[in-house]
């Protein structure tokens, strides 16, 4: 049976009669509960269809001209709005920058849009190995090592490289990816979330005589 009546039900109706959507949390949806995956599925289709209705659709919205500073959404309805853009991360505007663009293309012609199959199976193009080496030297470190995304770096290396006992000061507000890695790394001692502001070398001293194994920050 699915529960009709749960208070996240109520917060959609709220939020959506309120027409601000924007600080609703996904995580919310976890209190529908039922036996089957379209039960459980039916709070967030319920919001979603109210907010598509109304115009606000804030989970898969379609964006249908370049992205950009400004970019012209399509709409469930199918007219078009034209909206600024907040939440991209292309600070540098790398996206439409011609020579990055005809270098893109240039390997695109040369060499194909993928490798066909895993690093670990079928081994780095060299292309790979002269960016990390290039990105190394930029940053100034021994090696580098490339991930199709934050999320993949993040699971990766905590992933791989911590063990039990290992202590992880991490600031509490760092991305969720970040806490995704640590959840399924094998660090099993209590991983302590600070501030960076007050992650004094007092507090990392204080890990030394908590049986720390390595610590990392
Ligand atoms: C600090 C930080 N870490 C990780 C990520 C996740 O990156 P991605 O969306 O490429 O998985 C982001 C994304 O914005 C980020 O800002």
């Amino acid at each position: 049976m699915v529960q009709k009546e749960l208070p996240v039900k109520k917060e959609c109706e709220r939020k959506q009669g309120s027409g601000n959507s924007e600080n609703f949390s996904l995580a919310d949806f976890f209190a529908f509960k039922g036996p089957t995956l379209e039960a459980r599925m039916q709070g967030f289709s319920d919001y979603h269809k109210l907010e598509s209705d109304a115009g606000r659709v804030q989970y898969g919205r379609c964006i249908a001209s370049q992205p950009g500073p400004v970019v012209d959404i399509e709409k469930p309805n199918g007219q078009t709005q034209t909206l600024y853009m907040f939440g991209s991360n292309d600070y540098l505007g790398f996206t439409h920058n011609p020579e990055i663009k005809q270098a893109v293309n240039k390997v695109v012609d040369a060499y194909g849009v993928g490798m066909g199959g895993p690093p670990l199976l079928n081994g780095t193009h060299k292309l790979h190995k002269r960016l990390e080496a290039k990105l190394a030297e930029i940053k100034q470190a021994e090696d580098c090592l490339l991930f199709s995304s934050g999320f993949q770096a993040n699971v990766g290396w905590a992933t791989a490289l911590l063990r039990s006992k290992d202590v992880v000061l991490y600031d509490e507000l760092s991305h969720a990816s970040l806490f995704d890695g640590l959840r399924l790394s094998k660090t099993t001692e209590k991983i302590k979330a600070y501030g960076f502001d007050t992650m004094t070398s007092k507090t990392l001293n204080a890990c030394s005589s908590n049986m720390a194994n390595q610590k990392v920050v």
